[in-house]
């Protein structure tokens, strides 16, 4: 990721939190269909929001791109503040369509819908690729993007991974990748399988590791070692601060969040993770 890849990726979180507390906030509501996700306002594209299409028992996620103009406009349309109420959008041959507002009659309708071609994760090496809406949702982390779900092929509820929009796939890209080249290592979270979406692969599948906050302080030492492993593996984190690294139930430790990692054998990248990572237990050990 470049620095400004980084700085963009850095501000959109801050506004996504931002904007989750902020009261008046536009609430955008379908009469069939589920917003998973947004972001803030794409320079050509409009605004964009992830959906769930609902049509009888069938179900699928488009892509739906708002006029811009209309939201600077501010444009409520229904009596219920901040809320925008939308149209009723089809099933079919089409995963991204455009809606925009008749000024005349202060309805919004569908400009197009079109069949256009996504970014896909194209490193698949697990075996196992489940799709997105079999997946039951447990806890939302972060959005859509980040989730603990289950499905009949675990016992216990496991994390998913995903792009929410096909522009963020190359850092789930970058990071299902290093989870294949430490496979095995005991490094990280154990890796479950990819995310598909109609076939395209968005995320990925791990273990999910519920924190155990009483153990965090005795067993820090552990996130060094796996940081070693890493290392040893021709791989520095590139973000190594102590929320990356998770503990087990029973002690171990274990590395999370690799978008920023990078494949190197540079001394220097090792040390600064190394670097990090121990005043990070530092600081903790000290405040406990
Ligand atoms: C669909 O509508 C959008 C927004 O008006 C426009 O930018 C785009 O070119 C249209 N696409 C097609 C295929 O007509």
């Amino acid at each position: 990721m470049s620095l400004w890849e980084r700085l963009f990726f850095i501000i959109g979180i801050a506004i996504a939190s931002a904007q989750s507390v902020l009261p008046g906030q536009n609430v955008y509501r379908f009469p069939n269909a589920q917003v998973l996700a947004t972001q803030q306002k794409i320079a050509n594209y409009g605004h964009p929001l992830r959906v769930a299409v609902n049509v009888g028992e069938q179900k699928a996620i488009k892509y739906v791109f708002l006029d811009s103009k209309m939201l600077q406009a501010g444009y409520p349309t229904s009596s219920e503040q901040g809320s925008i109420d939308l149209p009723r959008l089809p099933l079919g041959d089409w995963n991204e369509a455009h809606i925009h507002l008749d000024r005349h009659t202060g309805t919004y309708s569908i400009r197009n819908t079109t069949l256009t071609s996504h970014l896909e994760m194209i490193n698949n090496w697990h075996p196992r690729k489940i799709d997105y809406l079999e997946f039951v949702k447990v806890e939302m982390l972060q959005h859509d993007r980040l989730q603990v779900v289950t499905h009949p092929d675990f016992d216990a509820p496991v994390l998913i991974k995903i792009a929410s929009f096909p522009w963020d796939i190359p850092s789930l890209e970058r990071e299902a990748t290093v989870y294949q080249l430490l496979h095995g290592s005991g490094a990280t979270p154990e890796f479950l399988g990819h995310v598909t979406e109609g076939g395209r692969a968005i995320g990925f599948i791990t273990e999910y590791i519920g924190e155990v906050p009483s153990i965090r302080g005795r067993n820090m030492q552990g996130c060094l070692a796996a940081l070693r492993i890493l290392h040893q593996r021709g791989i520095a984190h590139g973000d190594a601060h102590n929320g990356n690294c998770l503990i087990r139930k029973d002690g171990s430790s274990v590395l999370i969040d690799f978008e920023l990692s990078l494949e190197t054998w540079s001394h220097e990248e090792f040390g600064r993770d190394l670097d990090i990572m121990g005043r990070c237990i530092q600081a903790f050990s000290e405040h406990a």
